[in-house]
């Protein structure tokens, strides 16, 4: 048996990709599914390959050299722990499991803990980049066992994506179940920045009434901003470009206005809850998608619920510019408000993440892949312990050129009812962030009054407690 050889367990597309990808790098790939279909896929896919297809953990195990090294790929939840129960009673210990999915961070603490017992290594994964990412080259995002990322870091540096002057996009994110909580937060921002685009839209659509085919050329033009370019501003490009085949019509307003969600933003707005990080740009992407999910209320609200909206009747061409800095400043926010999130974990679950690096491995493979990261890298190279990105100078000065932007177009789209949820979120924790004063004196009092809760004062040390009502 060949050396080095490295299996694949989970062969949805996503898994047959990555496998292929493996193999492609020089590494001969056992490529594992107990179902049928997905076992057929792969061998149609991979013929003249060297990759061996089976269905039994048994033979998996049996292919593998020692230490074995698993890439799961499968379906996040409880179909991880029934893989990892059955290659439990094959695997020995040194061997190295790593989970690719999308797996929520608690889980992938508690298989650590429960692989260790057994002297197995737990490397939890992230792996962003879609089909094509698994295929050609996605952002790889590994936690846990240091010593277990050496064994598997040669064949992840072939396979991840290359940035043109720093490297592979894969990097040991930190201990624990730093990897999965660097892709949940991925997620996040990923929720962000695609809900300020569809509120770019949005405005454009509903307040200025522009047809798809003009907004189109906007988000076209866009894809060559040294500010806003990247990956999900492309695809807007593209997706607004298709043309559904029977009508004729632009695809997009052919499509159901609810979207779905498979639960990482989710987990990102509730972990930022728990640290008290804010987060509001990320956390409002998610309540966006569940109210485009109430469509029969929405539908039912709209022919009772007033509407006193005007359209847009200023020049296009200015609200396009602002929109532009609008989302530039938007997306900067979304970036500082998950690096923040992920700089607190790490310093309360002891991750020990480089945030400079993480920056780096999301230039190239990942969904969130922006002109953007590179700044951010380097601001996070000469500050690796900075909070909050927005007061680094370089991004300090662009919140302060663009605010007025950001502004104008959260007004333009109130006077003519088009809700920003995402962009108004980011209005108002960039408000609350810059304030001095906010008013959460009053909040005290309040809590005070009707709790005797207590306050501290701005003018003398101590803790206060007022008889309100005398
Ligand atoms: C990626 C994506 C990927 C997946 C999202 C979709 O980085 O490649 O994030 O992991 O597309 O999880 O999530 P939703 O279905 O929740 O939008």
């Amino acid at each position: 048996m060949a050396k080095d050889n490295f299996a694949v367990a989970g062969l949805g597309v996503m898994g047959r990709n990555v496998a292929l990808n493996i193999e492609r790098n020089g590494f001969p790939v056992i490529a594992y599914n107990r179902g049928n279909e997905n076992a057929q896929r792969m061998r149609a896919e991979s013929a003249g390959k060297n990759v061996t297809v089976t269905q039994s953990i048994e033979e998996l195990a049996s292919l593998l050299n020692r230490p074995r090294r698993v890439l799961l790929m499968v379906t996040a939840g409880s179909a991880t722990d029934r893989v990892i129960d059955a290659l439990l009673d094959h695997l020995e210990p040194e061997d190295v499991i790593i989970d690719g999915g999308n797996a929520h961070f608690p889980d992938t603490d508690r298989r650590a803990m429960r692989l260790q017992d057994a002297g197995i290594h737990f490397v939890g994964c992230g792996i962003s980049g879609g089909e094509e990412g698994a295929l050609w080259g996605p952002s790889i995002m590994p936690g846990g066992d240091r010593a277990a990322y050496e064994r598997i870091a040669p064949v992840l540096e072939r396979i991840a994506a290359k940035t043109e002057d720093d490297g592979a996009c894969v990097t040991y994110c930190g201990r624990h179940s730093a990897g999965h909580y660097v892709k949940m937060v991925h997620n996040g921002i990923e929720y962000g920045i695609m809900q300020l685009i569809c509120e770019v839209y949005d405005v454009l659509r509903r307040a200025a009434r522009m047809e798809t085919s003009e907004i189109q050329a906007v988000f076209q033009r866009w894809t060559d901003s040294p500010a806003v370019g990247g990956f999900l501003v492309d695809i807007t490009a593209q997706c607004l470009s298709k043309i559904d085949e029977n009508t004729g019509d632009p695809l997009v307003e052919k499509i159901l206005d609810t979207a779905g969600q498979k639960g990482t933003g989710k987990w990102t707005a509730q972990s930022a809850l728990d640290l008290g990080v804010p987060i509001p740009t990320l956390t409002q992407s998610v309540n966006a998608r569940i109210l485009s999910g109430l469509k029969q209320a929405r539908v039912e609200a709209s022919g009772i619920l007033g509407r006193s909206e005007v359209s847009y009747d200023g020049d296009t061409a200015d609200l396009v510019s602002v929109l532009h800095d609008a989302l530039y400043l938007a997306m900067i926010a979304s970036y500082a408000q998950g690096l923040h999130l992920i700089q607190v974990a790490s310093r309360e679950y002891d991750f020990g993440t480089d945030l400079a690096e993480v920056s780096r491995i999301w230039k190239q493979g990942c969904i969130i892949r922006s002109r953007l990261l590179d700044p951010i890298k380097q601001a996070y190279l000469e500050r690796p312990d900075m909070e909050n990105m927005l007061v680094y100078p370089a991004f300090a000065s662009i919140v302060n050129a663009s605010l007025p932007a950001l502004r104008t177009a959260v007004e333009v789209a109130n006077r003519s009812g088009v809700a920003t949820t995402c962009l108004g979120a980011t209005l108002a924790y960039l408000d609350s962030y810059r304030s001095e004063f906010l008013p959460a004196n009053l909040l005290q009092a309040l809590r005070d009054n009707f709790g005797a809760h207590t306050y501290r004062r701005l003018d003398k040390d101590g803790v206060f407690h007022t008889q309100w009502s005398r």
